[in-house]
């Protein structure tokens, strides 16, 4: 969505606060709408990937990922609580107000992926960006061929969006693997990082016309991608979306720049392939 060229692309608009889900420890998911109707269904056209700023009035403003699909009616963000911005929104309670400006940044070209089997691998709140693109793919089922997800945490009580991993589960034609590094509370699944559950007897990766998203921290990210390069995949069917500090979020102030990318406007979706041409270390 881009703006029309009197409208000041720093203006952020008001949005209402509906209501709030704790996710997992410091992490929440916050319902919200503008109150503009108009802003809206404008906000709502955004692609899987993309990202917003959002503002807090008198303290500040913060990038997010949207992990919300546009196929659904309500928008939301997750935010883990890291500094003043995000312990602001945090406060806040039901009717409270706030402001969003978006949806900034490429997005994930779903419609690319059309006739492709799709692996999705997260770490931690790494499934908040691909949240998006697995609701999408499964809206969108009879486009895609098969569709694996991998969701691996620290602890059970650390794994995200548990509700739509129940689902996932149970949903015919998606298989959903999860995996913890301690096994707490009960838990009795797999034990291992995340890349395990790609040699569980029973578990078979598609490598050929295959895109594999991978998000996660650091460390994670790393062993995943050298797992998927052993298993026969090429850089360039490998994406994933990078974190930057973004600040104006539209190409003008420099700040999220690898090399010559623009993070905010040339991504934050890059592949494998491009990711390691910028000479990111992740
Ligand atoms: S955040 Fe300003 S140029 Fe990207």
């Amino acid at each position: 969505m881009s703006a029309p060229a009197t409208e000041n692309v720093y203006l952020p608009k008001t949005a209402v606060l509906e209501r709030v889900v704790s996710e997992i420890a410091e992490v929440k998911t916050f319902y919200w709408h503008f109150e503009d109707s108009a802003e809206q269904e404008a906000f709502r056209q955004f692609r899987p990937g993309q990202f917003a700023q959002v503002s807090l009035f008198g303290v500040g403003e913060f990038p997010t990922s949207l992990p919300p699909s546009p196929t659904e009616g309500e928008t939301f963000f997750t935010v883990r609580q890291v500094g003043s911005c995000t312990s602001a929104l945090h406060r806040l309670q039901p009717g409270d107000k706030f402001a969003v400006r978006g949806p900034y940044g490429n997005g994930f070209p779903m419609e690319d992926y059309y006739g492709k089997n799709l692996v999705f691998v997260a770490g931690g709140i790494g499934l908040i960006p691909l949240r998006s693109c697995i609701v999408y793919a499964l809206k969108n089922r009879n486009k895609y061929k098969s569709i694996q997800i991998f969701h691996g945490a620290k602890t059970p009580k650390e794994l995200m969006y548990v509700p739509n991993l129940h689902e996932w589960e149970q949903t015919p034609g998606v298989e959903c693997y999860l995996t913890v590094d301690r096994a707490t509370d009960g838990w009795n699944g797999n034990v291992g990082v995340v890349g395990s559950l790609f040699k569980k007897p029973g578990v078979q990766v598609p490598v050929e016309n295959t895109t594999a998203f991978v998000c996660g921290p650091p460390v994670m990210f790393r062993f995943v991608i050298k797992d998927l390069l052993e298993m026969g995949f090429s850089e360039k069917n490998i994406v994933s979306t990078l974190e930057r500090y973004m600040k104006c979020g539209v190409g003008k102030c420099g700040h999220c720049c690898i090399g010559v990318a623009y993070v905010c406007v040339d991504g934050p979706v890059f592949t494998y392939e491009q990711i390691k041409k910028l000479g990111e270390d992740i």
